[in-house]
C-alpha cells in the first residue's frame, strides 16, 4: 500500500511517498480504504516539519479519512460500511490518512451521515468539524443572531470559510476579518460575510480593556493579539470560540471582558470531541449547518504526491479554502 510518511531525520522532518506493508499500520479493530483525505493547517505543520505535531515517528500524516471499511472485528460495522475518521489523534500517535489503508479502533470510528458524500465529508473535513463544533458551543451557551455580528478570524482559511458559511445560513450577521481583504473580499461575501475587514480594525479597537462593543462574540482560528483584541469589543454575556493559533498561541488580556461583561472564552478541541456530540455534529454537518458553499470552498483536489508543495503554501498563509486529497489520483 502507498502511503505518505513522516520521517524524523538528523536533517529535519521528511514525508516521503513510498510502499509500505499494511500489517505495520498503527493496531486497531477497523480497516478502512481511504478514498480521501483533506489539508489542514495541522497537516501541512506536521508534513513540512514547522510544527510539533507527531509525538513518534515515523507516521503516516493526515488527520482526516473517509472510505469505506475493509475487515472489522466489531459488530458496529461491516465490510462496505462508508465511513469517517477524523481527529483522534490521527497523525499525532497513529498512522493518518494520507495512505490507501487507514487502521483504527471502532471507538474511532463515525458512520457516514446521510447527506454526504465521501468526497463532502473531506472537503468539510476537520475544518468543516471544527466550524460545526464552534457553532454548537456558541449555541450551547445561548448566543443568538439578535445579540450582534460575529467576527470569524483567519476568515480566508479552511475554518473561517466554514464557519462564516455556517453562521450565515443560521441567521447570523457575519463580519469576515481576513490579511487577505483586498483580494479575498468578494469571496468572503459569497460565502455569506456582510462585511470584511483588516485586522488591524480589530487591533485598533481593543486596545483598552473594555472597548467599544462592535460584535455579539466571535470564532477565532488566529489566537494571540488578535484574539485578545477581540474580547474587549463584545457585548455583554457574548461568546468567542477560541479555535486556532495560525497567529500565535500566546494570549496577553485582562479579565475585564470577562468579569465586567460576562463575556465567555470556549475551547474548542475538535480532536477528543465525545462521541455523542460528534456524531450529532456531523448529522448537522449533513443537514441542518450544510455549507451551501462546499463547491467554492473546497477549490483544489491534489493526490500524495502534491502533498509536500500544499503544506508549504499552507504554512505559508498562501492558500484560500481548502484542498482535498483523493487518494488515488496519479
Ligand atoms: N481547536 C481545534 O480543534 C482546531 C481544529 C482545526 C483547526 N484548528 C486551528 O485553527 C487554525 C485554522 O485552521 P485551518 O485548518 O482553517 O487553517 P488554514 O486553512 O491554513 O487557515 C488559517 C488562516 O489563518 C490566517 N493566518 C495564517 N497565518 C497567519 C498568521 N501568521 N497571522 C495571522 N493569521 C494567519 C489566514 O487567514 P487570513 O489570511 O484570511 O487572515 C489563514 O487562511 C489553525 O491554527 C489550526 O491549527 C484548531
Amino acid at each position: 500500500m502507498q502511503a505518505l510518511r513522516i520521517y524524523k531525520t538528523d536533517d529535519g522532518t521528511q514525508a516521503r511517498l513510498e510502499q509500505m506493508d499494511q500489517n505495520d499500520l498503527s493496531e486497531g479493530n477497523v480497516l478502512i480504504r481511504v478514498r480521501y483525505s483533506s489539508v489542514n493547517y495541522k497537516d501541512a505543520l506536521a508534513v513540512t516539519g514547522k510544527g510539533k505535531i507527531l509525538w513518534r515517528h515515523p507516521l503516516n500524516g493526515g488527520i482526516d479519512a473517509a472510505g469505506a471499511v475493509e475487515q472489522s472485528e466489531d459488530d458496529r460495522f461491516a465490510p462496505g460500511d462508508e465511513v469517517v475518521v477524523t481527529g483522534y489523534h490521527l497523525s499525532e500517535n497513529r498512522d493518518g490518512g494520507y495512505a490507501e489503508y487507514l487502521r483504527v479502533p471502532a471507538e474511532c470510528v463515525v458512520p457516514l451521515p446521510a447527506g454526504l458524500s465521501l468526497y463532502e465529508s473531506m472537503a468539510i473535513g476537520t475544518a468543516g468539524f471544527t466550524a460545526g463544533f464552534a457553532l454548537r458551543r456558541l449555541g450551547d451557551n445561548h448566543l443568538r443572531p439578535d445579540m450582534g455580528p460575529i467576527a470569524v478570524t483567519g476568515a480566508t482559511g479552511g475554518v473561517g470559510s466554514y464557519a462564516i458559511d455556517m453562521l450565515s445560513k443560521a441567521g447570523f450577521d457575519v463580519t469576515a476579518v481576513t490579511r487577505k481583504a483586498d483580494r479575498a473580499g468578494d469571496y468572503l461575501k459569497s460565502l455569506g460575510a456582510s462585511r470584511v475587514i483588516d485586522p488591524e480594525e480589530i487591533l485598533e479597537g481593543g486596545r483598552k480593556p473594555l472597548g467599544t462593543i462592535h460584535y455579539g462574540g466571535g470564532v477565532d482560528s488566529v489566537g494571540g493579539p488578535l484574539l485578545a483584541a477581540l474580547a474587549p469589543q463584545v457585548r455583554q454575556y457574548g461568546s468567542i470560540a477560541a479555535v486556532g493559533l495560525a497567529g500565535g498561541f500566546k494570549l496577553e488580556t485582562t479579565v475585564m471582558p470577562f468579569i465586567l461583561r460576562g463575556v465567555n472564552l470556549l475551547g474548542i478541541h475538535s480532536v477528543e470531541c465525545p462521541m455523542p456530540w460528534r456524531q450529532q455534529i456531523w448529522e448537522d454537518l449533513a443537514g441542518r449547518h450544510k455549507p451551501d458553499h462546499l463547491d467554492s470552498i473546497a477549490t483544489q483536489t491534489v493526490g500524495l504526491k502534491d502533498l509536500p508543495d500544499v503544506c508549504e503554501s499552507i504554512v505559508a498563509g498562501d492558500i484560500v479554502g481548502r484542498t482535498v486529497v483523493d487518494i488515488d489520483k496519479a
